[in-house]
C-alpha cells in the first residue's frame, strides 16, 4: 500500500544518502546489542550464533555507510548538497527497543525474531522500489539475504529453548512491541498538538494582551511625571 511512498521517498539521492547513513548507524548500534546479547547468554549455541549475527550487523552497517559516501561523492559532482530527512520509511530492526541486560534467552530470541522479522519485509519493500538504482538495490537484496536468516535461526533456537512456551513468547514479544509503537506515535502526537495549542494561543490569547497594552500605554503621560507628596518623602529604609 505505501509501495508509492517508498518510492518517492528513495528516489531522491540527497535522501537516500541520508537514509542509508541513518540504516548504517541502526545496523551498527543493532550489532553492539547483540554482541552485548552474547555476553550474557548461558547457553553455547546461542553464543557463537549471536556472535555471528553481531557480525553480519556490522558488515551491514559497513555496507550502508559506504554506498552512502559514494553516492554522496555522485551527488556531490553534479548538484551540491540540499539534503532533507525523511521519517516516512524506518531503518530496518526496531533493535533500539532492545534491552540486553535482564532478558531471559527466550524473551530475547522473540524479540529478536520480530525485529528480523520486520527488517526482513521492510527491507523487501526497500529492494523491491530501487529499479533506479541498481548498486543500492544489491546491498539490500544481500542484506535481505542474512536478515531472513537471523529472522529463521531466532525462530529454532526460540523454540529449542522454550518448546512448550514459544507461542507465548512470541505474543508477549508482539504486545510489547505494539505498545512502544503506540507510545512513539503518542509522543509523536502529542508534540504535533502541543505546537498546535501553542500557536492558537500565540495568536488567540497575545493579540488582546497587545491592545490593552497599547491602550494603556496612550493613556500615559509623556516625560517626567511629579511624584505625589505621600511618596515623596525622605527615605529612612532600605525598601
Ligand atoms: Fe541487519
Ligand atoms: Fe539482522
Amino acid at each position: 500500500m505505501l509501495t508509492p511512498i517508498h518510492r518517492w521517498i528513495w528516489r531522491s539521492a540527497e535522501r537516500r544518502v541520508q537514509k542509508l547513513l541513518r540504516f548504517g548507524e541502526t545496523e551498527t548500534d543493532g550489532g553492539r546489542d547483540i554482541l552485548r546479547a552474547a555476553e550474557v547468554t548461558s547457553d553455547p549455541l546461542l553464543r557463537r550464533l549471536y556472535m555471528e549475527h553481531a557480525i553480519d550487523e556490522f558488515r551491514h552497517g559497513v555496507l550502508f555507510r559506504r554506498r552512502a559516501a559514494s553516492l554522496l561523492s555522485e551527488s556531490q559532482s553534479s548538484s551540491g548538497p540540499s539534503f532533507q530527512v525523511d521519517w516516512l520509511a524506518p531503518g530496518g530492526h526496531g533493535l533500539d527497543d532492545l534491552q540486553v541486560d535482564g532478558e531471559s534467552d527466550d524473551s530475547m530470541l522473540a524479540f529478536l525474531h520480530l525485529s528480523e522479522k520486520a527488517a526482513a519485509s521492510r527491507f523487501t519493500v526497500y529492494r523491491d522500489v530501487m529499479q533506479h538504482d541498481p548498486p543500492t538495490r544489491a546491498i539490500f537484496e544481500e542484506i535481505l539475504h542474512d536478515e531472513t536468516f537471523h529472522m529463521n535461526y531466532t525462530f529454532t533456537q526460540l523454540a529449542r529453548v522454550a518448546p512448550q512456551r514459544h507461542g507465548r513468547h512470541l505474543w508477549r514479544a508482539r504486545l510489547s512491541r505494539l505498545w512502544k509503537s503506540y507510545l512513539r506515535l503518542a509522543t509523536g502526537l502529542a508534540g504535533i498538538l502541543g505546537s498546535m495549542m501553542l500557536t492558537l494561543q500565540y495568536f488567540v490569547l497575545l493579540p488582546p494582551f497587545a491592545w490593552f497594552a497599547k491602550r494603556a500605554e496612550r493613556r500615559e503621560h509623556a516625560g517626567w511625571i511629579p511624584v505625589s507628596a505621600e511618596r515623596n518623602q525622605s527615605l529612612d529604609r532600605q525598601y
